[in-house]
């Protein structure tokens, strides 16, 4: 099995992130993390990455002129890493129409909701505000459009009352280190592939 090459781009503390690496340390894990990337140069899971042996790079948007210039940076190190997926976890960029479309079937994404409930930010605080009953997380390929990719994988955990954004996140944060590194594997081994716009799953 010729395991497949994944970057993982990240812009804060990166516990996805560091459940890919470890998932990725299975022998029979069918892809390996060659890469770090962060938007953030003082990211906590750069260090995590580091110190698992695994090549990062980091560089601050703000010292790009636009974002499609930011993006052209940031696929060029794709290309130098010779990589085949890339996986966001908790990459906070809005990505530029064309980084979206040239990764568009080799890109996923971690989102903390059920979606297509409860897309951008402040997540936790929109489920407890619409009194929903259950919440979740969801792995999906990126589109342009945030936060709305055809989905790949989804967990679902209860709201209980007296939750607060806190304990909620925490709750759905155990499931998403579970989800994600099982959706990754479902891609890398070509089991869910992005055809005519939906996911499409093989046996
Ligand atoms: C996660 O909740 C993920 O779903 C969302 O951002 C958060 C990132 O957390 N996209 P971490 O950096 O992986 O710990």
């Amino acid at each position: 099995m010729k395991k497949k090459r994944v970057a993982i781009l990240i812009s804060g503390r990166g516990s996805n992130m560091r459940a890919l690496i470890e998932a990725a340390k299975a022998p029979d894990y069918p892809a390996q993390i060659v890469l770090v990337f962060s938007n953030v140069e003082t990211a906590a899971g750069l260090q995590f990455a580091r110190q698992a042996g695994i090549e990062t790079v980091a560089a601050s948007h703000k010292k790009f002129a636009t974002r499609e210039a930011f993006d052209e940076f940031v696929d060029a190190q794709l290309a130098l890493f010779d990589v085949e997926l890339v996986c966001l976890a908790g990459y906070m960029r809005i990505l530029s129409n064309a980084f979206a479309r040239k990764w568009q079937d080799s890109m996923i994404n971690i989102h903390p909701s059920l979606l297509p409930a409860f897309p951008g930010t402040k997540v936790h605080e929109q489920v407890l505000a619409a009194g929903a009953a259950t919440s979740g997380c969801t792995v999906h390929f990126v589109v342009p459009e945030l936060d709305s990719g055809p989905i790949i994988a989804q967990a679902t955990v209860p709201v209980l009352s007296g939750d607060t954004p806190e304990t909620l996140a925490a709750r759905v944060l155990a499931e998403e280190h579970k989800l994600y590194p099982a959706a990754l594997k479902l891609v890398a081994e070509g089991k869910v592939k992005l055809e005519n716009g939906r996911a499409v799953f093989s046996q």
